[in-house]
Parts: structure tokens; sequence; C-alpha cells
């Protein structure tokens, strides 16, 4: 394991005051030294996957409506073009009028973002979010 190393940092006292919130929310088992390297590590994450040959596992979650007229056929047809990229869907019927889908993919930043993109790009899709984490590979 790593050495520890200590530093210190200046911050105003309302922003302190908004980290210390933060650490409360995250729970006991988190400190202010354990929640700065949880968001050092995030930023380095993000910064990564900016690379289009970093390998990610991203997560997209998308929200549509179930009425609209063969959304999902379109939402199949390029999970089944791109099954070598996708890991794994789930599909949660929200309520009687809208459908929540969270799909897992792995491969390159570019085919995944691309991936992510054409699946937000299809008319009905409400509204979508691409989270992802990098498995350190570059393909
Ligand atoms: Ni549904």
């Amino acid at each position: 394991m790593a050495e520890l190393v200590r530093f210190s940092v200046a911050m105003p006292d309302d922003l302190l005051m908004q980290f210390d919130n933060l650490v409360a929310r995250r729970g006991l088992a988190k400190n202010r030294s354990e929640v700065i390297r949880d968001l050092v590590r995030e930023a380095l994450v993000d910064e990564e996957w900016e690379d289009p040959l970093q390998e990610i596992v991203g997560t997209l979650t998308i929200v549509f409506s179930h009425h609209a007229s063969d959304l999902q056929g379109k939402l199949d047809h390029i999970q089944h073009a791109y099954f070598g990229l996708i890991t794994s869907s789930m599909h949660v019927h929200l309520d009687a009028h809208n459908c929540l889908e969270v799909i897992v993919m792995r491969g390159s930043s570019a085919d995944v973002r691309g991936v992510a993109d054409a699946i937000l790009g299809v008319k009905g899709v409400k509204h979508g979010r691409l989270t992802a984490t990098t498995t350190g590979r570059y393909l």
C-alpha cells in the first residue's frame, strides 16, 4: 500500500462547511481525508475516460415513454447491433407510462460513448446519462 503523505489545504470557510456536510452525508466510515481521496480519484477517472482508447465500463441510464411507437424495438435493435459491447441491461417499468433502462457496456471509451450517443439520440428517449469507470487497460 502506498505511503500516506500529509499536506494542508486552504479553502473559504463556507466551502469547508459544505464539504463537512458532504463528509457527514457519506457516513461514519468516512472522514475528511477519505472524502478528499474519493474526490481526487473521481476527478482522475473522469479525466482518464476522455482518452478514446481507454477501456471503460459505462452505465447508461435512460427513461422513455412506454407508449412511443416502436421505441423499445429501436432501442433493442441498437443493443443487438452492439451485443459485443453490452454486458448487461435491466428494464424497469417505472409507472403506467414510463420505462427506465440501465445498460452496462464495456469497451473503449470511444465505442461506449458512440453507442450511448446512438441510444440517447433515439426519438422518444426523454433523458439519460452515461457514467463510467475505467478498468485501467488500454485497447
Ligand atoms: Ni417498461
